[in-house]
């Protein structure tokens, strides 16, 4: 009966895309068909042991030999494909187990315990001990993580405390449209979009951070900031590669993890350099018996007591955290929106009748804003910026879709392969915003969960929805976003994140 059911579901998954609401419903019945009855023993609880999966050396002949670490996001549909939602696969030394299905990923994430841990097994965290770094809200665990989380959330989770920043956010945004124009070709094209929302991801999180501005919006680019942004995409890079590598291959082949470390230790020189600049210029004022004004997020961790060690390695993930998953989100959403054009007509005419003339948007207009949110959900479901999510549950055994999973062990989460699951989400790989809207496409809340959920979920949500609302909003009243005539489709990759294959160009037609 399991094997019928496996088929049956199986079946179901590849052949959904017509026939919806049947398929829902016969899948339903392919699942209580395979329950045990009530009333009768229940079924034994299987082991690692018993779960399907790729064997080690398969798996890294995929890693390594099939280009496999740009393509973990498709190795998840795969998997899911051979295994089913559940099985395990060894990257490099890890033994991680996969889980790909809505229902089965809140089993974990309700088990997950009161301090949430994504991995242990980090290199990020292997860097800061090696170096003597604290850690910061990423890589933080425990009470120590606890005590920064409940800190920043003041500042950054209350809606109050994010509204603030809409006139230091839309200053970055006058700026980025004023970079577009720049960067225009006699037609129009702006080549390689994702650099530019690099830097204005860096401007927008810098300005929140520190309540000024570090010019990586100006024509000529200040050199430190290239650097940083380069470091980032190099640390991401070399992250999938030294975890994938066990320790013994760090003597032997050291390039990948000095690569890393360099990447990390500019970044760390980065944030410092600019945190110490922005509080010696305070303390300066108030020794003066000036007034500061203090909104920045710097200055409120700056006043909390926490040793300048967090303070320094915090804010250099903070900034770490707001540049590719803003850059990612702003250049999917525009390539999807100039290769529907409906859709981008009806959503300007949602911006221009909620401004009523105006032309700057504040908090209070996006939030007025539907099709806004659904567009942005909608490009964070097809192009999810963190593709696997993970958890390691450190208090007990737990046990997910009828394995017993020993603690202690990585559990990946397919959030690529849920997002897209035809049993989920009717024609999975169009962009269709309206879905979001549907009633009757009731869609499972673990399906798509771009911010993660619970006590570990991104903390910079709120800050990165108005970022990408205001951003939206004016690229859409000062321009129509059309493809580039001569570009093809562009596919997503793996680089830790998820990030377009190739440079997106679009042409910014004046309105
Ligand atoms: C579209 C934009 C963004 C997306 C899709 C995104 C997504 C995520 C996800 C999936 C996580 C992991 C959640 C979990 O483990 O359950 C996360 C964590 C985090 N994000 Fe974001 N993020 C975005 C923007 C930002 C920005 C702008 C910032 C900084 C202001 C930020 C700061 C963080 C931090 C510090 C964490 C770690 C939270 C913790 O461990 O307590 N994120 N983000």
């Amino acid at each position: 009966m399991t094997f019928v059911r496996r088929m049956v579901q199986q079946a179901l998954r590849v052949s959904v895309r017509n026939a919806f609401p049947l398929v829902k419903w016969m899948e339903r019945w392919a699942e209580s068909a395979a329950a045990p009855p009530l009333g009768s023993a229940r079924q034994a609880v299987r082991t690692l042991d018993d779960m399907p999966g790729p064997t080690a050396a398969s798996f890294a002949w995929d890693l390594f030999a099939r280009g496999g670490l740009s393509r973990l996001h498709e190795l998840q549909l795969e998997g899911v494909q051979r295994y089913g939602p559940v099985w395990k696969a060894s990257f490099g030394p890890i033994l991680t187990v996969h889980v790909a299905d809505p229902a089965l990923i809140e089993q974990v994430l309700r088990q997950e315990g009161q301090h949430p841990m994504r991995s242990n097994l980090s290199s990020w965290k292997d860097y800061r001990k090696l170096r003597g770094h604290n850690f910061g809200l990423l890589t933080a665990e425990g009470e120590e993580w606890q005590e920064v989380r409940s800190l920043l959330g003041k500042h950054m989770l209350r809606p109050k405390a994010v509204e603030v920043y809409d006139d230091t956010l839309n200053s970055v945004v006058s700026d980025l449209i004023s970079k577009l124009r720049f960067r225009r070709s006699s037609q129009g094209l702006v080549t390689d979009i994702t650099s530019e929302f690099y830097r204005f991801g860096l401007e927008g999180i810098s300005s929140v951070l520190f309540e000024s501005r570090i010019g990586c919006l100006d024509p000529v680019i200040p050199e430190e900031t290239e650097r940083f942004i380069e470091s980032i995409n190099t640390m991401f890079v070399m992250t999938l590669l030294t975890m994938a590598m066990p320790r013994w291959l760090h003597q032997l082949y050291p390039k990948p993890w000095k690569t890393f470390c360099d990447c990390w230790d500019y970044m760390f020189e980065f944030a410092k350099g600019h945190i110490d600049q922005r509080l010696t210029a305070e303390a300066n004022k108030i020794a003066k018996g000036e007034k500061i004004e203090g909104r920045h997020l710097t200055y409120f961790l700056s006043q909390t007591g926490l040793p300048m060690k967090t303070i320094y390695s915090n804010v250099t993930e903070l900034l770490l955290a707001g540049v590719d998953t803003i850059s990612s989100t702003m250049s999917w959403t525009l390539y999807e929106l100039s290769r529907h054009p409906e859709i981008q007509d009806a959503l300007r005419e949602e911006v221009l009748t909620v401004l009523e003339g105006r032309r700057i948007p504040d908090n209070t207009d996006v939030a007025r804003m539907p099709l806004m949110k659904a567009t942005v959900k909608e490009a964070l479901r097809l192009y999810p910026v963190i593709p696997a999510n993970a958890r390691v549950i450190s208090e007990k055994d737990i046990e997910v879709g009828g394995y017993l999973i020993p603690k202690n062990t990585l559990i990946t989460l397919c959030q690529f392969a849920t997002s897209r699951d035809p049993a989920v989400f009717q024609n999975p790989d169009d962009f269709h915003p309206y879905r979001w809207f549907n009633k009757d496409e009731a869609h499972h809340p673990y399906a798509s969960v771009p911010f993660g959920v619970g006590k570990r979920s991104c903390i910079g949500r709120r800050i990165a929805e108005l970022e990408l609302y205001l951003a939206l909003s004016r690229i859409l009243m000062e321009f129509e976003v059309k493809p580039d005539p001569e570009g093809n489709s562009v596919k997503p990759m793996t680089r830790t994140l998820l990030v377009p294959e190739n440079a997106i160009n679009l042409q910014f037609v004046e309105r």
